[in-house]
C-alpha cells in the first residue's frame, strides 16, 4: 500500500517537490517561478516592480545590515530600519553605566547626533547575472591548480573569477563595488553579485531593551509575541552618494529607492511577501544528515550550552555590570540552544528521515529507470561518510561548544605569543619589540570592556567538568591530562592555578609579566598560554580529520543535487539558501501548536500588560509605555478596535538572516519588519511546515507609535511617506 501511494505521488509529480508559500525563491527567476501563485494570493505588482534590473524597484530598497542581518531604506534621506537585535552590538558598544542606551534607548534628535559604528556597513545589490557556463569553463581552464578538487566550491577562488569578470579596472574606479560569485545548489549553479558596499552607518534611534527586547530568552522563537525588536540607523555616503569611510563631512545618502508605508494593517490571510538575506538552511539534507544534525550537532550544542547559561546568568542577575558586559554573549547563546531545541523536535515530530528518505528513494527509482546509476552511488557514498565521520564530528562540536565557547580564555592570542618566545630566543629585538605590541593590543582586544576574568573563571569550571565528563579520556587535549597528573583531579583546583599564575590571568597578571625582565620565560611556562595551545592544536587536528571528508561528501552532495534538478521540472526548486538576496511569500495567519489551541495572528498591547513584571528584568514594562496605555493614546496607529497592535505572524518561509526584512502587502507597502520565528518553525530549515511554521513580525504601527508617541522623535516618521 505504501508503495502504491508512493508510485502515486511520483505520477502526481509536485507532491514533494513543494508546499504552497514554501520556498526562498531567487528574484531575477520570479516570473518563471512564483508569480502567478503570488498574484492568485493577492500580490497587485508586477515582477520588474520587485526586481529590474534595468531600473529601480523594490529590491534596490532592501540592504544587507552587517553580516548577517537584513534591513531596508524607508526614507529619501537613507534612512535604515533593521531589528533592536541586529543593531545591539552597536547600542552596546554606546553604552555605559552612565550613558545606557540599552537601558534606556536612544534617539539622536538630530542629524549631529547619530552614532557613528566602526566596522558596521550596509550593502546593496546592484546587479544579479547567471555565470553558471563561465564559471564552469573557467574550473576547466584552472584545473591543474585545483589539486584537491575544491575550487568549485571555494569562495576564494570564485571570488577571484568575480574580479577577474568585473575588472579591475572598474572595481579601483568604482570605491565601495564589489563583487562576489556564489554557488547554487551545491555547485551546480553560479551566479554573480555586484554590490556596493557603504561603512560610514551612523545609529538614529532604539527603543529601551524593555521594549526591543521585551520578553528577552524567555519569549524569543516564540508565540504569541510582544516585543518591539527594531532599530534605526542611517547611511552616509560622500557628496557624490558613493560609499566613504566616516567622514565629519558625509552626508545622507539619496537612495534610489526606499519603501513607502501602510498604516492600515493586516487581516488574517491577508497576502505577505519578505526580501531579505536568508542565512543556512538544509532542505537538500539527506536522512543520514538529519540523524546527524540532531543525535551529534544539536544534542552537544543543548548539553553544554545548559551549562554556560545557567553559570552565566547566576553571574549577571548578581551584578548589573555583568548583565552589561554578558548580555550579547548570553543572547548569542541561548538563541542557538532554543533553536538546535526547536529543530530536534520538529525533526522527530514531523518524522524528517521518514521525507528526505522519500525524497532520495524518488531520486533513487528515477535513476534506476533512466540508468544513471551515479545518483544512487552518491547517496550511497553520503550515508557511508556520515557513518565514518560521527566520531570525529562528536568530538569536534564537544571542543567547540564546551571549550572554544564555553571557556573564554581558550582563545587568549597563543599565536602572536608563539611569535614573541621564538623572537626573543633569536635575539630579534626588534622583532621582539614589534610582536609585544601586538601581543598587548591582542590582549586587550580579548579581555575587551566585556570580559571578565571573574566571571570567566567560574563559568569555565563547569564547562571544563563537562567536557571531561562527556569526552573519553584518551581524547582530552593534552593541557588536560596535567589534571589527572597534578591536581588530582580536581578540575576547579586547575583553573584556579591558571588564573592565579597566568600573566593572561589578570591585567595586573599581564602588565607585571611584560615590564618583567623575565618575560620569555612567563610566557614558555604560562599555563593558560599552553592550556590554549592545546586546545587549539586539537581543534586543528580533528579539523583536518574530519577534513578529509569534506571534499567527497561535497562531491557527493553535488552530484545528488544535480540528480534532483534533472529529475523534476525546470523551476521546480529553490535552491538552499546561501545569504543572497531570496522573496518568500505567504499569508498573514495565526496556528494551532496542540490540540485545541488556537493561535491568533496578531497581538496587541494587552498581552504587553498581562506579560509585565517588575521583578523579572526580561518583563518589565516602560514607566511611559504603561502611562501611554493607561490613558489609550496611541495616536494613529491603533487598531480599529482602539488597541494597539504590537506583533503579526505570517506564512512566509524565512530562516536567520532575514532578521530586520521588510515584510511588505500586495502593494509593495511596508507593513512589517522580520524579527523572528516560532519554535514550532525553526525546522523549517531542514523542512517547511506549512502548519506550523510562521515568521515573526513586528507591525509597523507598533513601531511608529514607539518612535512617534514613545519616544517623542516624530521628525523622523515625517521623514518616511506613510500611505
Ligand atoms: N531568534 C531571533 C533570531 O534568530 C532573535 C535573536 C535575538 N534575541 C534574543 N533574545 N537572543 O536570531
Ligand atoms: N532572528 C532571526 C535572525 O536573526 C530570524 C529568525 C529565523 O531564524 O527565522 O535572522
Amino acid at each position: 500500500m505504501r508503495k502504491l501511494l508512493f508510485s502515486l505521488a511520483i505520477m502526481i509529480g509536485v507532491v514533494f517537490t513543494s508546499t504552497a508559500d514554501e520556498g526562498m525563491w531567487m528574484l531575477q527567476l520570479l516570473k518563471q517561478q512564483k508569480l502567478s501563485e503570488m498574484h492568485a494570493l493577492g500580490l497587485k505588482l508586477e515582477d520588474y516592480d520587485i526586481y529590474n534590473p534595468d531600473g529601480a524597484s523594490i529590491k534596490d530598497a532592501v540592504v544587507q545590515f552587517g553580516r548577517g542581518c537584513t534591513g531596508e531604506v524607508i526614507s529619501s534621506q537613507g534612512l535604515v530600519l533593521t531589528n533592536h537585535h541586529c543593531g545591539f552590538g552597536q547600542i552596546q558598544q554606546h553604552s555605559s553605566l552612565g550613558n545606557n542606551y540599552l537601558d534606556d534607548g536612544f534617539w539622536a534628535m538630530r542629524q549631529e547626533d547619530e552614532l557613528p559604528n566602526p566596522g558596521l556597513t550596509v550593502t546593496f545589490i546592484d546587479q544579479i547575472e547567471e555565470v553558471t557556463a563561465w564559471v564552469k569553463e573557467c574550473l576547466v581552464r584552472d584545473r591543474e591548480r585545483d589539486k584537491e578538487g575544491i575550487f568549485y566550491l571555494s569562495p576564494a577562488y570564485l571570488n577571484g573569477l568575480a574580479r577577474e569578470k568585473a575588472g579591475e579596472q572598474f572595481l579601483n574606479d568604482h570605491p565601495g563595488t564589489e563583487v562576489e560569485i556564489k554557488p547554487f545548489f551545491e555547485g551546480n549553479q553560479y551566479y554573480m553579485f555586484t554590490k556596493k558596499v557603504y561603512s560610514d552607518i551612523r545609529l538614529v534611534g532604539a527603543p529601551p531593551s524593555a521594549i526591543g527586547k521585551f520578553g528577552a530568552d524567555t519569549d524569543n522563537w516564540m508565540w504569541p509575541r510582544h516585543t518591539g525588536d527594531f532599530s534605526l540607523f542611517r547611511i552616509y555616503a560622500d557628496k557624490e552618494g558613493n560609499p566613504a569611510a566616516f567622514s565629519t563631512s558625509n552626508v545622507p545618502l539619496k537612495p534610489k529607492r526606499w519603501l513607502t508605508i501602510s498604516t492600515r494593517g493586516v487581516e488574517e490571510d491577508d497576502f505577505a511577501m519578505i526580501l531579505g538575506f536568508p542565512g543556512t538552511t538544509h532542505k537538500y539534507y539527506t536522512s543520514w544528515e538529519v540523524a546527524e544534525r540532531r543525535d551529534i550537532d544539536n544534542s552537544v550544542r543543548i548539553r553544554m550550552r545548559e551549562v554556560r547559561q545557567d553559570a552565566l546568568l547566576e553571574e549577571m542577575l548578581h551584578d548589573p555590570a555583568v548583565k552589561i558586559q554578558y548580555a550579547s554573549k548570553y543572547a548569542g547563546s541561548t538563541n542557538a540552544y532554543k533553536n538546535a531545541i526547536g529543530t530536534s523536535w520538529a525533526i522527530d515530530m514531523h518524522n524528517f528521515e521518514q521525507v528526505k528518505r522519500d525524497q532520495q528513494n524518488r531520486l533513487a527509482e528515477w535513476a534506476d529507470r533512466k540508468n544513471k546509476p551515479q545518483y544512487t552511488d552518491a547517496l550511497k557514498e553520503i550515508e557511508c561518510i556520515v557513518k565514518e565521520r560521527a566520531d570525529l564530528r562528536y568530538r569536534s562540536w564537544m571542543l567547540n561548544e564546551a571549550v572554544n565557547r564555553g571557556v573564554e580564555f581558550s582563545t587568549i592570542p597563543t599565536a602572536i605569543a608563539e611569535h614573541l618566545v621564538k623572537a626573543l630566543e633569536d635575539d630579534d629585538q626588534a622583532e621582539a619589540e614589534k610582536l609585544l605590541v601586538q601581543l598587548e593590543s591582542a590582549y586587550h582586544q580579548f579581555a575587551d570592556k566585556d570580559y571578565n576574568p571573574g566571571v570567566d573563571r567560574k563559568v569555565s569550571k563547569k564547562m571544563i567538568a563537562a567536557y571531561m565528563q562527556a569526552v573519553p579520556e584518551e581524547h582530552y587535549p593534552g593541557a588536560f591530562h596535567l589534571i589527572a597528573s597534578d591536581f588530582e583531579g580536581d578540575s576547579d583546583r586547575f583553573v584556579d592555578f591558571l588564573f592565579d599564575q597566568s600573566l593572561f590571568g589578570s591585567e595586573e597578571n599581564f602588565r607585571r609579566a611584560v615590564s618583567g625582565a623575565t618575560l620569555i620565560e612567563s610566557l614558555r611556562n604560562d599555563p593558560m598560554f599552553l592550556f590554549a595551545k592545546s586546545v587549539r592544536d586539537e581543534a586543528a587536528s580533528l579539523r583536518a580529520q574530519l577534513a578529509s571528508y569534506d571534499v567527497p561528501l561535497s562531491l557527493a552532495r553535488r552530484t545528488f543535487m544535480e540528480g534532483m534538478l534533472a529529475m523534476d521540472e525546470p523551476y521546480t526548486h529553490f535552491p538552499d539558501a546561501n545569504l543572497t538576496l531570496r522573496i518568500s511569500y505567504g499569508k498573514v495567519k495565526g496556528y494551532q501548536p496542540r490540540d485545541g489551541v488556537v493561535y491568533k495572528h496578531q497581538t496587541t498591547i494587552e498581552g504587553v500588560m498581562e506579560k509585565e513584571d517588575p521583578d523579572n528584568w526580561e518583563f518589565v514594562v516602560p514607566e511611559k509605555l504603561k502611562a501611554l496605555y493607561s490613558t489609550g493614546d496611541f495616536g494613529p496607529y491603533a487598531m480599529p478596535d482602539g488597541k494597539l497592535p504590537i506583533a503579526f505572524a505570517a506564512t512566509t518561509h524565512t530562516t536567520g538572516g532575514n532578521s530586520g526584512s521588510p515584510v511588505m502587502n500586495g502593494a509593495g507597502e511596508l507593513i512589517g519588519l522580520n524579527f523572528d520565528r516560532n519554535w514550532e518553525g525553526v525546522g523549517g530549515d531542514i523542512q517547511y511546515l506549512p502548519d506550523y511554521q510562521r515568521s515573526i513580525i513586528v507591525d509597523i504601527r507598533y513601531v511608529l507609535f514607539v518612535i512617534d508617541k514613545f519616544a517623542g522623535a516624530k521628525h523622523l516618521v515625517e521623514e518616511m511617506e506613510l500611505r
